[in-house]
């Protein structure tokens, strides 16, 4: 901070954190990205929402991912970063790397939702007016719309990046059929696809039938999402439900019924990264890690001391065979 007041970001910063290429792109992404789905809509913390922004920045975290609908209300949490950003990043702006994305509902009527030409085009106008950008680096499809032919999908990402309103695409939630055709339709019209964007975490571990496979094989980058289970996989459920937990705060996605039944395994879990000398949460970020196909965990943070703590985790991205195979005896 220098003394005005004016934020001026940590000159170590990038001593802090290690990046890996995404795909056989020319783009390298932290290990570690900020989402900002939680805590940065209209009545969360302003105050808070900032210094999450400079923490993980001053750490290395050159990526903040956002989309149309985070808030709530929906687009508040892209509003919320505008003014950050203006306040406190307009000298950094070349040394980030900011998506957002469009496909879940988002306005009334038929054109504020699914995957149409019409959908993605004005959502990304708006979103681009609301953190008041000219560009956004990457653009997603936030998920796959069965109803929409994907040509017409796939070609409205083609035209926003040739129109420089995003320098690359990705591709949200698609199963492995379906990414596979997007992707030659992609490369086809000249606009590859930089990356995927899939839930990957010790609890749910779908991308492990097939989509790793495939994103290794196309050379796509993968970054995954809620690699903490929304804070399941730490350990500040084990002795309660704290008032400030997601959980307990903000119930929309996060069921307390859910975090008692998978307490069995967050303990079991938890006794094993202890054995790792790292806690739950560095554990399940470093088990991520290990994979070299993956290009970038994708975390969120309620409190600046969640980011550093979870940062450790990349001091130690090796596993044992005896500690997969006890992870895996917890998790079958
Ligand atoms: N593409 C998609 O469809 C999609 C869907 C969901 C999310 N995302 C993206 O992924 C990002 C991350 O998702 P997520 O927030 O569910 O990720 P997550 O990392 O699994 O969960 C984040 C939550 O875990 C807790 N936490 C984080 N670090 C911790 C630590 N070191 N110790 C203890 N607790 C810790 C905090 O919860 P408390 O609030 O309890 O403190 C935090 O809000 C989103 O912001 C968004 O950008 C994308």
């Amino acid at each position: 901070m220098s003394k005005k007041g004016t934020y001026v970001a940590a000159e170590d910063r990038y001593e802090k954190m290690n990046y890996r290429r995404t795909g056989n792109s020319g783009l390298l992404l932290p290990e570690l990205s900020l989402g900002l789905w939680h805590n940065f809509g209209e009545k969360d913390d302003f105050k808070n929402a900032r210094n999450l922004l400079k923490c993980a920045f001053d750490n290395g975290i050159t990526h903040f991912d956002l989309a149309n609908n985070y808030g709530p209300p929906y687009g508040s949490a892209e509003t919320t970063f505008g003014k950050i950003l203006k306040k406190d990043f307009k000298k950094y702006r070349d040394e980030l790397i900011i998506s957002s994305k469009a496909g879940y509902d988002m306005w009334l009527g038929p054109y504020g939702n699914y995957g149409s030409k019409k959908y993605l085009i004005s959502s990304l106008d708006q979103s681009l007016k609301r953190m008041n950008l000219d560009y956004v680096d990457i653009f997603y499809h936030h998920r796959p719309d069965e109803n929409t032919p994907l040509e017409e999908t796939m070609g409205a990402l083609d035209l926003i990046v040739k129109q420089g309103k995003a320098l690359y695409i990705g591709l949200s939630n698609y199963r492995p059929e379906r990414a596979e055709k997007a992707f030659k339709i992609l490369k086809d019209l000249g606009t590859p696809c930089l990356i995927h964007q899939p839930r990957y975490s010790l609890f749910d571990r779908w991308i492990e039938d097939g989509l790793l496979d495939l994103l290794g094989k196309s050379k796509v980058g993968a970054i995954c999402f809620s690699p903490l289970a929304q804070g399941m996989l730490t350990d500040k459920y084990i002795n309660g439900l704290p008032k400030d937990s997601r959980a307990i705060k903000d119930g929309r996605y996060l069921k307390t019924d859910k975090v008692l039944e998978m307490l069995p395994k967050i303990k079991a879990l938890n006794e094993i990264a202890k054995n790792r000398n790292q806690n739950l949460a560095q554990m399940a970020i470093s088990w991520i890690l290990k994979d070299d196909r993956i290009t970038s965990v994708l975390i969120g943070a309620s409190k600046t001391s969640q980011i550093i703590d979870s940062i450790k985790a990349t001091e130690n991205t090796y596993f044992s065979e005896e500690e997969l195979v006890n992870i895996n005896t917890v998790l079958n």
